[in-house]
């Protein structure tokens, strides 16, 4: 049986990794599905590498089948681990005197195991970090297909990517809970939810659940606007507010507020702790009760919505045709619509961050919803 709709033939690949690193999010486990089930229909076998890089250094490597990937569409997480420290060219093998911690390029290491399998090409599911590690691996000849992942919706070169969508519908749903108890003590809520450095998930989820206020890393805010919506609303006789803020967004004049950092991780500041500050600000400066919900990792588990699901089997579906196609050290992307790829690691180091005039902010702003700048001052206290 032939596939109608795709009759891309393998480019003698006969053997390829999978593996998943960085954060995991919602849609993982569909694309190692698509993968798995792809190249076992072409004839290629499968092994899952565990933990990211870390399977790698460590030689821990799987073989897949049809069995192992029946049912883990709707599965949150992935079936084959993660790890966010993992990266084989900088590895931390202990500390130093001072508690610093130590490095070492295990590249070698991984070569050797990569060569004991008969690896060929590594399917490379994870953010830029994962495809940074990747490098060394093409540079030596190990075709390396990225497939990019987050929630946080901030990869450079794409329109969209999974884990997105969920992370947007369960933030919607949190602040749509919030609201009600809001109403009911006449209080200010405080969502805060993650994006670091981005804002996608705070403006979508923002819009989507009609929070009086937004506020997103790209534009400052001034904490007296804030409070002046919230003394407005509640002199109109809206006597509860409704704020989403994102783990990033940052004061006019202050800075983001870091929740811990973790020297070990190729990336390490993790974000947090300005949901409860602007709460206990707005409570003290308005007198209004305020409380604050900060969502952290609910936003990443789970299982898929649909659309995730449907991205990610596209995406994964794609960097096997990538692959059968015999394209080198690609990643997969969505641009305009379409499926395409770019070079491995052409969004390394980028983020793809909201436009302070995009479209949604536009409308958001349309809808009398403040962003605590003065961009929408006109719109930010109703007359009405
Ligand atoms: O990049 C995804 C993300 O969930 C961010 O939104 C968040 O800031 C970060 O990862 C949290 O990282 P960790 O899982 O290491 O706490």
């Amino acid at each position: 049986m032939s596939r109608a709709t795709d009759r891309v033939p393998t480019s003698g690949v006969k053997r390829i990794g999978v593996l998943t690193g960085g954060g995991d999010c919602p849609g993982l486990n569909a694309v190692i599905r698509a993968v798995v089930k792809d190249a076992i229909y072409f004839g290629i076998e499968v092994f899952g590498i565990e933990d990211g890089f870390l399977g790698l250094i460590e030689d821990r490597v799987r073989p897949l089948t049809n069995d192992l990937v029946s049912n883990i569409l709707i599965q949150g997480g992935t079936i084959l681990g993660s790890s966010n420290k993992a990266n084989p060219q900088a590895y931390p093998v202990g500390v130093d005197s001072e508690g610093k911690p130590i490095f070492k390029d295990l590249t070698d290491v991984c070569m050797t195991h990569i060569e004991i399998h008969g690896l060929e090409a590594i399917v490379c599911i994870g953010g830029d970090g994962t495809m940074s590690a990747a490098k060394p691996f093409a540079d030596r000849g190990i075709n390396c297909i990225g497939v990019p992942k987050t929630i946080d919706n901030d990869l450079w070169g794409s329109d969209i990517t999974f884990g997105f969508q969920t992370a947007v519908g369960v933030a919607t749903e949190a602040l749509d809970r919030v609201h009600t108890t809001a109403a009911s003590h006449h209080r200010v809520m405080v969502v805060e939810v993650m994006g670091r450095n981005a804002g996608w998930i705070a403006l979508h989820a923002g819009v989507a659940s009609g929070s009086d206020v937004i506020l997103i890393p790209e534009i400052p805010f001034d904490l007296d606007m804030v409070c002046q919506t919230c003394i407005a609303r509640s002199q109109r006789g809206k006597r509860f507010s409704i704020i989403c803020c994102s783990e990033g967004a940052v004061p006019r004049g202050g800075e983001q507020i870091i929740e811990r950092i973790d020297p070990t991780s190729p990336d390490p500041i993790r974000l947090g702790g300005i949901g409860k500050w602007l709460s206990n600000q707005i409570e003290d400066r308005t007198e209004i009760e305020s409380r604050y919900v900060v969502l952290g990792h609910v936003q990443r588990g789970g299982t898929p919505c649909a659309g995730d699901r449907v991205l990610a089997t596209l995406f994964g579906h794609h960097a096997m045709k990538l692959l059968r196609m015999g394209k080198r050290n690609r990643l997969v992307v969505m641009q305009g619509g379409e499926l395409t790829d770019v070079e491995i690691t052409a969004a390394a180091d980028k983020q793809r961050l909201v436009p302070v005039d995009h479209p949604l902010i536009q409308a958001a702003r349309g809808v009398s919803t403040c962003f605590g700048d003065s961009g929408g001052d006109s719109m930010c206290i109703p007359a009405r």
